[in-house]
């Protein structure tokens, strides 16, 4: 058994103080252990963008712990919940550098994320975790969509702590540039679909004035739409308010943000919007972040044309990035098919675990 110790970070307000030091080694332990998982570092974020995410306590409440091993951070794990003191769910994260498993490092970490939780009294705990592909046999998701081998670290871990597998997600990625034929069969199809009801619009990082309203609507209506299978994620309400803060934050981070989204002409509200986030360098893949088309104009063709829009957008503001990167629940069948015909093709799989105490 090694000896380790466990202390909540401090979330730093910037990093170029001292005390970001520890901020910056989560975020590496973060980006090993997802490279580990996924096999590739293309899903890695630096501290400098994971940081204003972390600042926002105001509507996404997180808490930051590390394990440390002869002084070195070597495991760390996030706690995250609502504001609201009712809320009664709490996502969990332990991520433990592969070389240090099995010493009883996650156990430690996961009970005092577990205690928290009890502390708060919220008895709904979601853990999002990323499964390598591996032999043997199969844990299949409750979905009757996507499974997980159940050799797996986490699988076991997850299991013996009482989590129940509700939902497989699936990472895809797109190589950049998309090819010109594929691309534009879908755009021919959307855009006959669509008919001239609906009309594009873009922007960069901030959302225009007249479009704040709608695409508070638009956000909110992300966490209760997509599909999350039994897990049953709770609404997640934005306002003007909250995105106008939220872009003023996302301000320091070196990311840019690239929005497609349709209007409905007849009554000049957004349908829905898509939208991609790319890092600073060139040489790093972009992430592909929420879409959405609202209930009651799907069967439009819209989500392909947003994709294609937003795609044609990228290339046509910052062309060179290698590739996009997108995350879908393995049953959203609608979604999938819009980013298959495009040509995402599967990198690798997260299990949604839940467990209510
Ligand atoms: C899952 C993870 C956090 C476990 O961390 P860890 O420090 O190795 O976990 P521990 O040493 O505390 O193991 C606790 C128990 O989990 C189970 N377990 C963990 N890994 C296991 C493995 N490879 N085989 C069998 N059981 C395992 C065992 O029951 C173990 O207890 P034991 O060692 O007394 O048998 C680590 O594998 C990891 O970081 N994985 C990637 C990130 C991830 O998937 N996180 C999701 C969990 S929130």
């Amino acid at each position: 058994m090694t000896d380790f110790t466990i202390e909540e970070i401090t979330i730093p307000a910037t990093l170029d103080t001292p005390d970001a030091a520890d901020f910056i080694a989560t975020a590496e332990v973060r980006n090993a252990v997802e490279a580990a998982g996924y096999g590739t570092d293309d899903l890695a974020f630096s501290a400098a963008e994971l940081l204003p995410d972390w600042l926002d306590q105001e509507y996404q409440p997180k808490r930051l712990l590390a394990a440390r091993v002869d002084g070195r951070i070597v495991a760390h794990a996030v706690y995250e919940t609502q504001p609201d003191e009712d809320a009664g769910t709490a996502w969990l994260d332990v991520k433990v550098l592969p070389e240090f498993r099995r010493r009883g490092i996650g156990a430690a970490l996961a009970d005092r994320l577990e205690a928290i939780a009890d502390f708060e009294g919220r008895g709904k705990r979601i853990v999002y975790a990323v499964s390598r592909d591996g032999s043997g046999a199969r844990l299949p998701s409750p979905t009757g969509f996507g499974s997980v081998p159940r050799a797996n670290d986490e699988v076991r871990f997850l299991l013996g702590r009482g989590y129940a597998l509700e939902q497989v997600e699936r990472g895809s990625r797109l190589a950049l540039p998309p090819d010109p034929d594929d691309l534009a069969r879908c755009q021919d199809s959307a855009a006959s679909a669509a008919g001239p009801d609906y009309v594009e619009h873009f922007w960069i990082d901030h959302t225009p004035e007249r479009w704040r309203r709608d695409m508070a609507l638009l956000y909110t209506r992300m966490s209760t739409e997509a599909p999350t299978a039994g897990l049953e994620e709770p609404e997640d309400v934005w306002t003007v308010e909250r995105l106008a803060l939220h872009e003023r934050r996302r301000e320091s981070s070196p990311r840019i943000q690239f929005v497609a989204a349709v209007e409905h002409r007849a009554t000049g509200r957004l349908a829905g919007f898509t939208e991609l986030s790319a890092p600073a360098e060139l040489t790093r893949p972009v992430s592909q972040e929420d879409t959405i088309v609202l209930e009651e104009h799907r069967g439009h063709r819209l989500g392909m044309l947003l994709k294609v829009a937003n795609l044609r957008h990228l290339e046509r503001v910052r062309p060179g990035h290698p590739a996009i990167i997108t995350f879908n629940a393995e049953e959203n069948r609608h979604m999938l098919d819009v980013n298959e015909a495009v040509g995402f093709r599967p990198i690798g799989y997260e299990g949604a675990w839940l467990r209510v105490v």
